[in-house]
């Protein structure tokens, strides 16, 4: 994990506030809520043994794979963090990948051009003579953007029946299609409901680090035994390849690199969101139809982990496709046709800097972004995009301060990830003390310090401050 902190911001808060502190901890205060962890942290609550394999996936989940160790022929990045590194290493990033194939004609179908290549291209290669191009056949290409990891094992473990729950409630003209998959490491086992990737066509954690070990790296593995031939020539395969498959074996504890992945990214902490609730904004987000779809908060089901197990949480989605017409990627992958996409969670918003699936919406402030990203909701969406645009400019600022709450951390107050003095000179005129003459609402700036949400900035938040300063 990233060192933001300098030991002199540290000494700098220890010497003005160790006083109180000190008595704060001596009399022993019950503390009703701690501060949420910053993005790239582990969840809260995780056993040692799973805390240790979180630390170790997270390296492998971060060093290069070698051509020994079984990267390519034909591969995108050399390592999963190339891709997922903002703001922190599981994160999202600008990199896009492109897909391709050719567009339906009257009653001829998509064309995925499964035998040259399609739909992903691997746009690198150990050997010149393996590299992919796009076919000449593709008439269709687009570009499909890095989503964020953190909570991933949170979004795995909410019951698929939740989400049917979900969906039996939504309005008609709004109402999603549920996407069952097969796990690739239960390839016998039942099919689950999709809720990852822009189509929503992987269900589980350890699918996906099996898929994009083999599509984004060319490694190799069990349960994804076949490297992907450059542009479909098999016989090309054979002159640029030369470890043999599956290439991902188990070291000396027992673990594969794919389920050393799969332990960073599932032990990773969702993305904070502050204040936890109570926005004015979150209002008009509910009015204009967005948490049709954009579903607040589930309850994560009973699992073996449990950190993972029967936690609140709040991803702002309903891991269901709709049909967004020409928002739609124009790719079909089973029944995510065309102009079907998933609907993304909203956690971890706060740190974007460019919006939905090719990254469209970029290149203006937060409130643009979402301006931009709304403007682009067609289809099933339509209606919501509609009332959003009549809103005043005013209520669309309250929708837009309350996506800002959506990935930012306590004390964070310029939204980095870290804790800094900055932070600090923003947040000390904020401290009101115990029982303020006028409570804290949730839409005060200083909200970001109120961790236990009743109405002050005082010491008890300050303590938490301190702790969460010196741990970063
Ligand atoms: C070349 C860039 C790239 C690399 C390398 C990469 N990813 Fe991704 N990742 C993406 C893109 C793009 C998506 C969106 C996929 C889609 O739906 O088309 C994604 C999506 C994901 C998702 C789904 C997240 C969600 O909420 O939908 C997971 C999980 C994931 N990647 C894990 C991994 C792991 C594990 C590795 C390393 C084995 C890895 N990725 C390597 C680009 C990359
Ligand atoms: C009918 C369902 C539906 C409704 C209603 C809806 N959305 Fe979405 N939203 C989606 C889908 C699907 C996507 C993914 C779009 C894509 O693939 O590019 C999305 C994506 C987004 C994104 C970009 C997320 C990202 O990771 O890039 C934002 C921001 C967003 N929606 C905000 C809103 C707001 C604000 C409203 C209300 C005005 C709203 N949405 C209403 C389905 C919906």
């Amino acid at each position: 994990m990233k060192q933001f902190h300098t030991p002199q911001s540290a000494r700098f808060l220890r010497a003005r506030y160790v006083l109180p502190l000190v008595l704060l901890a001596t009399g022993g205060s019950a503390l009703a809520q701690d501060p949420q962890p910053l993005m790239g942290q582990p969840l809260l609550g995780l056993t040692p043994t799973q805390l240790q394999h979180f630390e170790e996936g997270l390296v492998q989940f971060s060093t290069p794979l070698t051509e020994a160790m079984g990267l390519g022929p034909i591969f995108n990045e050399v390592s999963c963090v190339s891709c997922h590194n903002i703001p922190a290493v599981g994160g999202f990033s600008t990199r896009r990948v492109t897909r391709f194939g050719k567009a339906a004609v009257g009653p001829v179908p998509f064309d995925p051009l499964a035998g040259l290549g399609g739909t992903l291209l691997q746009d690198q290669s150990l050997d010149v003579a393996c590299r992919e191009v796009v076919p000449p056949e593709a008439d269709h290409e687009i570009h499909r953007g890095t989503p964020a990891l953190f909570g991933a094992g949170l979004i795995e473990s909410i019951p698929d029946a939740d989400i049917l729950a979900v969906q039996a409630a939504q309005p008609v003209s709004v109402q999603g299609i549920p996407r069952y998959n097969q796990p690739l490491e239960s390839p016998g086992g039942p099919m689950v409901l999709g809720r990852f990737g822009w189509k929503g066509g992987v269900s589980t954690v350890e699918s996906f680090s099996i898929d994009a070990s083999l599509n984004e790296m060319g490694l190799t593995s069990a349960f994804a035994p076949t490297e992907n031939a450059p542009n479909g020539d098999v016989g090309l395969l054979a002159g640029c390849d030369s470890v043999a498959d599956p290439e991902d074996h188990a070291d000396a504890a027992g673990f594969t690199l794919t389920q050393r992945f799969t332990h960073f990214q599932r032990f990773l902490a969702a993305p904070a969101q502050t204040p936890r609730t109570g926005m004015a904004g979150e209002v008009l987000f509910e009015q204009v139809g967005c948490a049709d779809c954009h579903v607040s908060s589930f309850t994560t089901g009973t699992v073996p982990e449990a950190a993972l197990s029967g936690v609140l949480i709040r991803p702002y989605s309903d891991f269901l496709l709709h049909d967004m017409g020409a928002l739609g990627d124009g790719i079909v992958d089973g029944i995510a046709t065309e102009t079907i996409m998933m609907t993304r969670p909203l956690w971890g918003l706060a740190q974007r800097s460019a919006l939905l699936h090719d990254g469209r919406a970029t290149g203006a402030s937060f409130g643009g972004l979402i301006d931009l990203a709304v403007a682009e909701h067609f289809g099933q969406s339509d209606a919501s995009r509609i009332a959003y645009q009549a809103l005043s400019s005013a209520d669309r600022d309250l929708v837009a301060d309350f996506l800002a709450s959506l990935g930012r951390a306590e004390f964070d107050w310029d939204t980095d990830n870290d804790l800094t003095e900055f932070d600090w000179f923003f947040l000390e005129p904020l401290m009101t003390g115990p029982a303020p003459s006028v409570p804290l609402t949730a839409d005060d700036p200083g909200a970001l310090c109120d961790v236990d949400a009743d109405g002050d900035f005082d010491l008890v938040e300050f303590g938490k401050l301190q702790r969460v300063w010196t741990a970063q």
